[in-house]
């Protein structure tokens, strides 16, 4: 009897991945602080803007590897609800690279299937970018590769008030019984509703915190810091963090599952 003819790609993506990384233990969801662009730019003598710009080409080939190393999600936060706090000039310049990018890159997107969506208060950017994310989200709605979101206005306490606003008016208006609230639940009301927790967190430039980035979705993430200042982030530094994730023990508040017999450990 002859097989069918379905020609499986699954070892497609296990060859692409680097040398050294084991491919059955690549994190599913790789959160990122891209931080570090103004002093990458102070340090050669640059306005703070040509480190944005150059931020830029970091992320592009970062989602791209991603997607052909297999990951299923990328996360980047590029814009905080603190942000806005900066000088007007460097927010107008930010708001204007966005546009700009989305408008130059939407085609490639489409073409590496990759799922773009915008994660944050998108109804406060300036309108020009809200309509270039509409258009974007729309274009790749279906794609099949990566799902790459990009966090823009997005604060996460901000979130977890915008979550628990809707259910009390869903309770308040008798459409649901708080009692039934649980972490499922909750999390359906973020803005990274329908994606896996990040397994693996990097952050660029040295700063050890997380500066109000996912907030809830990062309980059990594996953070990695690299005092690499992000528009230098490559493939060399990415290797680096997934061979990190991969060294660690993830226990989930349990005992290592590669010991059977904790008694006597
Ligand atoms: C990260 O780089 C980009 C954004 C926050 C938009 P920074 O602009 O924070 O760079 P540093 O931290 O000042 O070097
Ligand atoms: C975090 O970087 C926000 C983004 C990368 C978009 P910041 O530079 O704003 O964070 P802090 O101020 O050092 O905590
Ligand atoms: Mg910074």
């Amino acid at each position: 009897m002859s097989q069918p003819s379905v020609i499986s790609t699954d070892h497609l993506k296990v060859c692409a991945q680097p040398k050294g990384l084991d491919p059955l233990r690549m994190p599913a969801h790789i959160a990122l602080i891209m931080d570090g662009n103004g002093r990458w730019a102070k340090a050669r003598g640059l306005p703070r803007m040509m480190g944005h710009t150059a931020g830029v080409e970091a992320l592009k080939s970062t989602l791209r590897l991603c997607n052909k190393w297999g990951i299923s999600a990328l996360t980047a936060y590029a814009f905080s609800t603190e942000n806005w706090s900066r000088p007007e000039d460097e927010v107008n310049f930010l708001m204007t690279l966005f546009e700009s990018v989305l408008q130059r890159e939407l085609e490639s997107l489409e073409r590496e299937q990759v799922r773009i969506r915008f994660l944050g208060e998108i109804h406060e950017l300036p309108e020009k970018l809200q309509s270039l994310i509409k258009e974007a989200t729309e274009k790749t709605c279906l794609n099949k590769g990566i799902h790459f979101n990009v966090c823009t206005n997005y604060g996460g306490r901000r979130e977890l008030v915008l979550a628990a606003q809707r259910l009390a008016k869903r309770s308040a208006t008798g459409q649901l019984d708080p009692e039934l609230i649980d972490e499922n639940s909750f999390a359906e009301e973020l803005f990274t509703s329908g994606e896996v927790d990040p397994d693996l967190l990097i952050r660029t430039s040295g700063e050890r915190r997380i500066s109000n980035f996912l907030l809830w979705q990062l309980a059990y993430t594996e953070i990695h810091v690299t005092e690499i200042l992000w528009p230098d982030f490559d493939a060399a530094a990415l290797t680096l963090a997934l061979a990190d994730y991969q060294s660690r023990c993830r226990r989930f508040g349990g005992l290592d599952p590669l010991i059977n017999d904790h008694s006597q450990s």
